[in-house]
């Protein structure tokens, strides 16, 4: 017979190993906040799907609140003729103050490549807009599209490979964001009035529904729960909280760029005739 001590060790392994499988459920870490039936769990809660149709698009929003870290989700992008519709993907504070690490993707028409729109808001305020297209057919299957955040600087990463970086340039009067908990946030809705060329393609509502899929959602962050101080002694335990770009992921970044990005507002002078925004003249590392 188990002794009341077999049982308990028992009960726990069991409590343990579902706390670890429940951990990577969708509806753990997220809630519906719009369009609540065209958002969907699938493969028992490890993906949803987002649709968009005439009716409504949808999207969700994390549970916890992160100061720093490191997130990673994998997507698959609507398939086919997507024009006119934004899957957007993005950490935001609260607030009218707030602070926000965009990623966006663009839709186009069927064989014509998607654009990863990206932006930094400080305090408000973005207008930093990089666009790249991807390297590969972004609808096929799952990509990974990270964001590391800390002290330092933001990377955005596709597939584990630094595309853009926003460092603290604090020194030179730039804000940066580091006191503002943020949400994880993704949805997918119409945009036709600019997503496509411009707004020259409309969304094609006979290739409704447009659906986006998410898995594999991961986090090393600090989770807001019982004020910022309960996070630091923890953070300074981690790699990626002091981490910055090495020579080597700095330069695949650069080739990317030189290859991929087909929007700078760093070389957009037309724009800034008044001279470029200031961090634009920060180099090197
Ligand atoms: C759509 O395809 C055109 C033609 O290749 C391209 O110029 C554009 O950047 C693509 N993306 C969007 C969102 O329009």
């Amino acid at each position: 017979m188990a002794s009341p001590s077999t049982f308990t060790t028992l009960a726990l392994c069991f409590l343990m190993t579902t706390a670890v499988s429940f951990a990577n459920k969708f509806n753990d870490e997220f809630d519906i906040i719009w369009g609540n039936d065209h958002a969907k769990y699938l493969d028992n809660g490890e993906t949803v799907t987002l649709t968009l149709d005439s009716v409504t698009g949808s999207g969700f929003q994390s549970k916890s609140e992160f100061l720093y870290g490191k997130i990673d989700m994998q997507i698959k992008l609507v398939p086919g003729d997507s024009a006119g519709t934004v899957t957007a993907y993005y950490l935001k504070s609260e607030g009218t103050s707030w602070d926000e690490v965009d990623f966006e993707f663009l839709g186009n028409v069927s064989g014509d490549p998607y654009t990863m729109h990206t932006n930094v808001y400080c305090q408000g305020k973005g207008d930093r807009e990089q666009q790249f297209h991807l390297w590969f057919d972004p609808t096929t299957d799952f990509h990974k599209y990270s964001i590391l955040w800390n002290p330092k600087t933001i990377i955005f990463s596709v597939d584990d490979i630094a595309v853009r970086e926003f460092k603290n340039m604090e020194f030179k009067g730039i804000p940066f964001p580091k006191s503002q908990p943020m949400r994880l946030y993704s949805s997918i809705w119409n945009a036709d009035d600019w997503a496509t060329r411009g707004g020259q393609v409309k969304t094609d509502w006979s290739k409704a529904p447009f659906i986006t899929s998410y898995r594999n959602f991961s986090s090393d962050a600090c989770v807001l729960s019982g004020g910022y101080n309960s996070c630091g002694s923890w953070m300074a335990t981690k790699n990626w909280f002091s981490e910055v770009l090495d020579i080597q992921s700095r330069e695949k970044m650069e080739s990317v760029q030189n290859n991929f990005m087909i929007y700078n507002y760093c070389t957009d002078y037309q724009r800034f005739p008044q001279g470029l925004p200031q961090e634009c003249y920060v180099s090197g590392p």
